[in-house]
């Protein structure tokens, strides 16, 4: 089966994994310190941890808002699950917006149809990783955080996504563009909430086992000050050394990701069944994380591509269809998208025989079902 998402691993994840194991030193140590600096180098970041995933990256970056309970968080539907749960488990209450049908991301339009005196902050998410247009947004004047959970790679001219809101979260899950596993991250405009954020990630203590280590001459360096009550989100050094390993392929992946959307582009673009997606413009950047196609028939489609060894799948069921958040409302572009999208594979582990199977299939099934 090929499938729609995935991550290319070799001898160069073998090898960090290996030394990390060798070091007999697996929980957060050194390589999470080296990640965190490679990475903010590659990407341009100045404040940035790693934590256990991206959706714990969410629940800590409204932690760190500081709102009231009972305050109101505009968010699209048309995201991930963990969204809106990180909103709940702060004891805000998630407003879902719409997403605008070509870009799949949500505009300071959409948004302003939802705002009250409750609102107390933004959410966006940067969509496979097409910039969200920040700033009509950021012109709103509320808080906003940035899921770039799929925009590792992405640019607003020199700035990364995420770094443009008061914080933004990276996830590096299992099939994101740099894939350790699961892990994700956290950023900040501000470096007092990058403080805060370090306590928070392990149980709210002030010191890590791995600085206590290190600092053996100080009187009894095995006690530590518990400064709020909160969750522990540690990294660690196994998947930061999954973190190094694929740094160091990353621009060729990048590459490989771009040329096969480019490849899909081509094949489709005369093809009037299928709607393609939309390339950053500008000074902009995309990240290519996942390819998502517009069409009818979407549901035979994807069975066809099934039947031929070709794994599809829609991200996102819209969450304000989910019972769990007991809305009333439409939201009609998020309800198109949950109808006619379809993300096919894109990937840097797929070969060009495998895009072209995949596009061919395609083509295939609108000649023969008109
Ligand atoms: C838009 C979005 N936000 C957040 C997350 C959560 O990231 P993680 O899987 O690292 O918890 C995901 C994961 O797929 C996602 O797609």
């Amino acid at each position: 089966m090929i499938s729609v998402f995935g991550g290319r691993f070799d001898d160069d994840e073998i090898k960090e994994v290996s030394d990390c194991i060798r070091s007999h030193w697996i929980g957060m140590g050194k390589r999470v310190e080296q990640f965190e600096q490679e990475f903010s180098a590659t990407q341009g970041l100045s404040n940035f941890l790693m934590v256990d995933s991206g959706s714990n990256a969410l629940y800590l970056a409204i932690k760190l808002l500081n709102l009231p309970p009972g305050s109101e968080i505009i968010l699209p539907s048309f995201t991930w699950v963990s969204c809106a749960q990180a909103v709940l488990l702060n004891n805000c209450t998630p407003i879902f917006c719409d997403v605008d049908i070509n870009t799949c991301n949500t505009t300071a339009e959409h948004i302003q149809k939802h705002i009250t005196p409750k609102t107390a902050a933004i959410m966006v998410v940067h969509y496979a990783g097409l910039p969200v247009d920040m700033q009509p947004i950021l012109s709103l004047g509320y808080p906003v955080i940035e899921d770039a959970a799929h925009a590792v790679d992405s640019f607003i001219g020199d700035k990364l996504c995420g770094s443009l809101g008061k914080v933004g979260i990276y996830s590096f899950d299992a099939v994101k563009n740099i894939a350790v596993g699961e892990g994700g991250g956290i950023t900040f405009t501000d470096d007092t909430l990058l403080q805060q954020a370090k306590k928070l990630r392990y149980c709210g203590i002030e010191k890590s086992g791995f600085q206590n280590a290190q600092n053996k001459n100080t009187g009894r360096w095995w006690e530590y000050n518990i400064s709020e009550p909160f969750i522990k989100m540690l990294p660690t050094d196994l998947s930061a050394a999954m973190g190094i390993a694929q740094l160091k392929k990353f621009k060729a992946n990048q590459q490989r990701r771009k040329q096969i959307w480019d490849y899909y582009h081509t094949a489709f673009k005369n093809r009037e069944e299928i709607q393609i997606p939309i390339d950053a413009v500008n000074h902009n950047t995309h990240s290519y994380f996942t390819y998502l196609i517009q069409a009818p028939k979407r549901d035979e489609l994807a069975k066809y591509l099934y039947d031929k060894g070709i794994y599809t799948t829609l991200r996102y069921h819209p969450l304000h269809l989910n019972a769990i958040y007991n809305c009333h409302y439409k939201l009609a572009n998020s309800e198109i998208l949950n109808e006619k999208a379809l993300n096919i594979p894109l990937h840097p582990n797929l070969s060009d025989t495998d895009v072209e199977y995949v596009a061919n299939s395609i083509i295939v099934f609108f000649k023969t079902n008109k």
